[in-house]
């Protein structure tokens, strides 16, 4: 079984086989996280992107924990540098066969500066198969038309922004799941602050008119188990 936990935001838990997988670990200053970074258990982190609301505390957690931090080549060398003890650099469009599963970095249309202004490389996506479920993290991205290709390998969920601004709105977000096609979608990236503010039942309302996947619309601290 897979439980997947949303803390708000980007971030999320993956939990399979006694294995827990923290995605863009933002919890200090982030408004909205219902837990401290310190209370948080990871063997491994991914981070999507340099930006400061996806690196977050990933060294700390990282540091504490001992979890070997999985990004890009450049955010992998700065996390290093930073005194992480376990990095695995990959890139995009490359998958490597983890303990846990399959994970590949798909593209993103963003930045990825560093919070100290360190260059991150490109922006990732996030394509996570384990126990047989495809698992789909945009991270933070524009609308782009080979989300397509990245549908054509099945997804079973698709986690994506819909807050706008910064990344797709509810309308290109919507979009997305046309190209993406997945069983079923989650929003994220909208309750954060102001300026990305969305309904999500709103934009659930019309992915379930508009289109064959199902939404699901998460609370904060919410666990979802995949069967
Ligand atoms: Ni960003
Ligand atoms: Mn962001």
């Amino acid at each position: 079984m897979v439980a997947l936990t949303w803390y708000g935001h980007a971030t999320w838990q993956v939990e399979t086989v006694g294995v827990k997988i923290l995605i863009d670990p933002f919890f200090t200053g982030n408004p909205v996280a219902p837990v401290n970074a310190g209370e948080v258990e990871a063997d491994f982190i991914v981070v999507t992107h340099g930006h400061g609301d996806h690196v977050g505390d990933t060294v700390a957690i990282a540091r504490r924990t001992g979890a070997t931090v999985i990004a890009n080549a450049e955010i992998a060398r700065w996390v290093g540098a930073k005194g992480v003890a376990s990095v695995h650099a990959q890139h995009i469009g490359g998958g490597f066969h983890y303990p846990f599963g399959y994970l590949k970095l798909t593209i993103a249309v963003h930045g990825s500066s560093l919070p100290d202004g360190t260059y991150g490389g490109m922006p990732a996506g996030v394509l996570l198969t384990v126990e047989g479920k495809k698992i789909y993290h945009a991270g933070d991205t524009g609308l782009f038309a080979s989300m397509q290709l990245i549908g054509d390998e099945g997804i079973d969920i698709a986690i994506l922004p819909i807050g706008d601004n910064y990344t797709m709105g509810p309308e290109d977000a919507l979009r997305a799941v046309k190209l993406l096609r997945p069983r079923r979608v989650i929003p994220m990236h909208f309750e954060t602050w102001e300026l990305i503010a969305q309904d999500p039942h709103a934009w659930a309302a019309r992915v379930r008119a508009e289109t064959d996947s199902e939404p699901r619309v998460m609370e904060i601290g919410e666990t979802l188990s995949l069967l």
